[in-house]
């Protein structure tokens, strides 16, 4: 029977607003390329065919829109509706019709796997288990799920963001496991709501535990981000941006502009008496003038740099950023957003519109 993949793409996005406020998280550009298709085609690559997308009912057609029916990477995808953030093991509950007797894979939306899943995978079908969670060490585990052992090294319990654990494991956002799993969610022992209200992916699996079904465990190798918040998307752009290696012009550049290192820049855009040293990518129909770009930079589409400096950043589609005297760094601007300076001529002021849950640092 073939293997399904389920992919999570809804929640709250709490910890990216404001950008969340207007936007599904998982559509955020990474590198130019939506959070979500990092996933995608991590499970494309690990030979899945078909593939169920959680969504909350409101982002439904959003997410259709940018991602579509999975033809782009010859696969199947079905959208699968979880009428409220109920927890990672509600998304599984929510998709138990799609998922009926297939094993399967799961995989945070917001997670990316540089390395690909095919060790695990390869494990969880060749040892027949019933699940199989992935380890690998974090200095902050406690913000995430963690594996508990026994002497001999077996996986005897899973905790969700517990306060103290024994050690520096984790458990990252890609699960595998049969039908039995749905187990969970019937009779008087059925998985609970946790303190924050969310039936959680630990308890699942710690149910197969009690259970008697075999849960393996399977330490990932490469590096793994969970870009969920501003710092950690900042980061795993740098990463996939330093990953990049090449030059792709199909903008046009004048004579005074300076292209140094892995630089795309994509066709419709501008650059004018700028400077631009990669590793950055910038999207289609976008104008850079008398600008600085610098390393680990993405611009998504329709935006525009004037007279600024920017780097290690990432800019989301139609922004405009004018007249700035300070290097902008580590920053994330959001779609349709304005940053300027003194643009309002005297007094010095600063004018600002922010949204609600915006963070802004001025020197
Ligand atoms: O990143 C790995 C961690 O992800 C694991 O170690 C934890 O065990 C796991 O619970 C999860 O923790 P987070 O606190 O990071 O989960 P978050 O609420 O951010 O949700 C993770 C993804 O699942 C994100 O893409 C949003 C989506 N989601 C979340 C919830 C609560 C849904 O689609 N539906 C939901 O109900």
């Amino acid at each position: 029977m073939e293997i399904k993949g389920l992919i999570a793409a809804g929640g709250k996005g709490t910890r990216l607003r404001p950008i969340t406020h207007t936007q599904n998280k998982h559509l955020i550009p990474i590198a130019n390329k939506p959070m979500l298709f990092y996933p995608i085609e991590t499970l494309v690559n690990a030979g899945i065919k078909t593939i169920g997308i959680v969504v909350p009912p409101e982002s439904e057609r959003e997410v259709r829109n940018v991602v579509g029916n999975g033809s782009k990477w010859g696969v199947k995808i079905k959208y699968i509706l979880q009428p409220y953030p109920g927890g990672l093991a509600h998304v599984i509950y929510v998709a138990k019709d799609f998922l009926g007797k297939s094993k399967f894979v799961f995989h945070l939306g917001d997670n990316i796997f540089k390395s690909g899943i095919e060790k695990p995978l390869k494990k969880f079908l060749d040892s027949n288990a019933n699940g199989l969670v992935t380890i690998l060490k974090h200095e902050e585990n406690w913000r995430m799920g963690v594996p508990y052992f026994d002497k001999k090294g077996r996986l005897v319990d899973l905790k969700e963001k517990p306060e103290n654990p024994p050690h520096k494991y984790c458990i990252p956002g890609i699960y595998f496991s049969d039908h039995h799993i749905l187990e969970c969610f019937k009779g008087r022992d059925r998985i609970k709501p946790s303190a924050r209200g969310e039936l959680e992916i630990p308890d699942a699996f710690k149910y197969l535990l009690l259970r008697k079904y075999s849960v393996e465990t399977c330490e990932i190798d490469g590096w793994w981000k969970d870009p969920g918040q501003m710092k950690d998307l900042i980061e795993v752009n740098r990463m996939i941006l330093d990953e990049f290696d090449g030059r792709i012009i199909e903008g046009t550049i004048d004579k005074k502009s300076e292209i140094v290192g892995d630089v795309k820049i994509e066709r419709g855009t501008k650059v004018v008496n700028s400077r631009i040293r990669g590793p950055v990518v910038i999207g289609e129909d976008c104008i850079v003038k008398n600008s600085f770009i610098g390393p680990y930079t993405s611009i998504y589409h329709k935006s525009k740099v004037l007279n600024a400096e920017i780097e290690n950043s990432v800019i989301l589609k139609s922004a405009e950023i004018e007249g700035v005297r300070g290097r902008i760094g580590d920053s994330l601007i959001g779609n349709f957003a304005l940053v300027s300076e003194g643009k309002n001529g005297l007094p010095r002021v600063h004018n600002l519109l922010v949204g609600d849950n915006s963070i802004v640092d001025l020197l």
